[in-house]
């Protein structure tokens, strides 16, 4: 043990263990200030962070960078043969989105912007893209094919040459979303 220093006011406690003995002090102010100062900032953090959610939890930041590689991954490798591949697409959240966005801007005129076209107007050009009564097919291989090609001589554009395939896809991948996977689909024929 260092010996007790000159400086009377120094105290030493009372217990000594093994002959050693702590001095009596108070605590530096910059390690109080320090130790005020952890205790502000975590209460503040946790009203802005956690409680006001303004900072993405770590959970969900993974989360939305997986989704984020998977769309690109889904989109570098669009295979339009592939029924599982398109119901995959259709879960992917940036994928729909982009499919949302497309439809919202080139096809909202004549299926609505619910998709329900003549189901929820009778007026509306196109027919409803939520039923599962399909005019030409409601597998996803044939929805595409639909999309792509169009039905020209019933007011149907083909899309794929306007869009590209990779929006054709994302369109795709938006009515899917309004469907699942093994759902009974009946075909009728176009009039
Ligand atoms: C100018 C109007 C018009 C626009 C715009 C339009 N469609 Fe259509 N769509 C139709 C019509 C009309 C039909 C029905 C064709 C028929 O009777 O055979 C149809 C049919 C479809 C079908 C097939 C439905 C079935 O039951 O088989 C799909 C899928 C479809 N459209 C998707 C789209 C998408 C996606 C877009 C936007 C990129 C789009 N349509 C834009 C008019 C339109």
């Amino acid at each position: 043990m260092t010996p007790p220093p000159e400086d009377p006011n120094i105290k030493l406690r009372e217990h000594s263990y093994d002959g050693i003995q702590e001095y009596d002090q108070r605590l530096p102010n910059w390690w109080l200030y320090t130790l005020y100062g952890a205790i502000a900032f975590w209460i503040v953090y946790w009203f802005i962070a956690i409680q006001a959610g303004s900072v993405q939890p770590d959970g969900q930041r993974v989360q939305a960078e997986m989704t984020r590689i998977a769309a690109v991954k889904m989109a570098s490798s669009i295979d339009v043969s592939n029924d599982a591949k398109f119901w995959e697409m259709s879960k992917n959240p940036l994928f729909v989105d982009a499919g949302r966005q497309t439809f919202n801007s080139l096809c909202v005129a004549c299926h609505l912007p619910s998709l329900r076209g003549k189901s929820e107007t009778p007026t509306a050009v196109g027919p409803d893209l939520t039923d599962t009564a399909w005019l030409h097919g409601g597998t996803p291989k044939e929805i595409y094919h639909t999309v792509s090609g169009g039905v020209l001589a019933k007011g149907m554009p083909a899309w794929e040459p306007v869009v590209g395939q990779k929006k054709t896809a994302e369109l795709v991948a938006y009515i899917l979303s309004h469907h699942h996977e093994g759902e009974t689909i009946t075909v009728q024929a176009s009039n």
